[in-house]
């Protein structure tokens, strides 16, 4: 019996293909998927969402528009990342499915209070419908069946700031409230940060080999000129010739946590450093435990450490390309 998902993203290329990846995948039904400003302005997330949804033929996922801004203003786009229109260099055209008339938030505190215990949430983009989720339903972190997120960077170094990651940079109060709900809670979020997704990359052989069974159906279309865009990104920083499939190894995580090995910590998360503002400060030697911390906090994070990459490519690989057969 498939687990109810629903998916907050910020459409985006690697945001395309943890969508894609859910939609392919058998253990999923993906619900809904919400949509936040983060790569993109959210209309545009809203837009890309829908295009990708209608060209994988993913059938009846509601998808809803959420949050404009970061919870304290201050948003700007990166289209060198993503490209102007955050699907790489893929022009998207037409979109024809239709918009929810509840916004995100609303949307996600209302399925998870409808279905205790059986959605699973897993957010790709800066965490703001989150909070606000949280906002409208305080439960949240007891109704939803799992929570899965990508961001932060914990034994790693940033990727907006020597030590930020895009998604918690983006909105850091916002992160900071959605960790801060799950103190000391038995079910924490499983959270995938820059430490794992940087081991997990397509290559252009990769997209190729994903795109080999219908080459010029729209789906391939898209993959193959939004992914290339990425991986272009990647190699102009020169540290490796691939894009990093951070929000897809959000997805494989939340689907079978075995593709990696989680520790439980305490996560807080910065919010006034000059030079540190986004980071996810983690308590990694358990000092909250010591008699002198003024850290006795109690554990609200699962964090990722280590991933079986490989394992998770070839998983990727597998069933987009089966996807893109499905729908030649
Ligand atoms: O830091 C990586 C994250 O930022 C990913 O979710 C990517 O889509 C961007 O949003
Ligand atoms: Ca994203």
């Amino acid at each position: 019996m498939p687990t109810p998902f629903i998916l907050d993203v910020d459409t985006g290329v690697d945001d395309m293909v943890a969508l894609l990846f859910a939609v392919a995948s058998p253990e999923v039904e993906l619900v809904a998927a919400t949509c936040v400003t983060g790569n993109v302005h959210v209309d545009t997330v809203t837009r890309n969402t829908s295009l990708v949804l209608e060209l994988a033929d993913a059938g009846d996922v509601e998808i809803a528009r959420g949050a404009s801004e970061p919870l304290d203003g201050g948003w700007q786009p990166f289209p060198v990342v993503h490209g102007p229109e955050g699907l790489g260099a893929y022009v998207p055209g037409h979109h024809a499915k239709a918009i929810s008339a509840r916004n995100a938030a609303t949307l996600i505190a209302q399925e998870a209070a409808r279905r205790p215990g059986e959605v699973t949430l897993v957010a790709t983009g800066p965490l703001t419908n989150v909070a606000l989720a949280l906002e409208l339903e305080p439960a949240l972190p007891t109704l939803l069946g799992g929570f899965a997120l990508m961001g932060g960077a914990y034994r790693a170094g940033g990727n907006v700031t020597p030590r930020a990651e895009a998604n918690v940079w983006m909105d850091p109060e916002a992160a900071a409230r959605v960790f801060d709900a799950w103190s000391g809670l038995a079910r924490r979020p499983r959270c995938v940060g820059l430490d794992v997704t940087e081991r997990v990359w397509l290559t252009r052989e990769d997209v190729q080999a994903i795109c080999a069974p219908a080459p010029s159906s729209e789906l391939a279309t898209l993959i193959g000129q939004a992914v290339p865009f990425y991986i272009d990104f990647y190699a102009s920083t020169g540290r490796f010739d691939g894009a990093s499939m951070h929000d897809p190894l959000a997805v494989a995580a939340a689907i079978d946590p075995s593709v990696c090995e989680w520790i439980d910590t305490r996560v807080e998360v910065e919010l006034a450093g000059r030079w540190t503002r986004g980071e996810t400060v983690t308590d990694l030697l358990d000092i909250r435990h010591t008699r002198w911390s003024e850290w006795a906090k109690e554990e609200n994070a699962r964090i990722a450490v280590s991933v079986d990459a490989p394992r998770v490519v070839a998983r990727l690989i597998e069933r987009l390309r089966g996807l893109v057969s499905e729908r030649a």
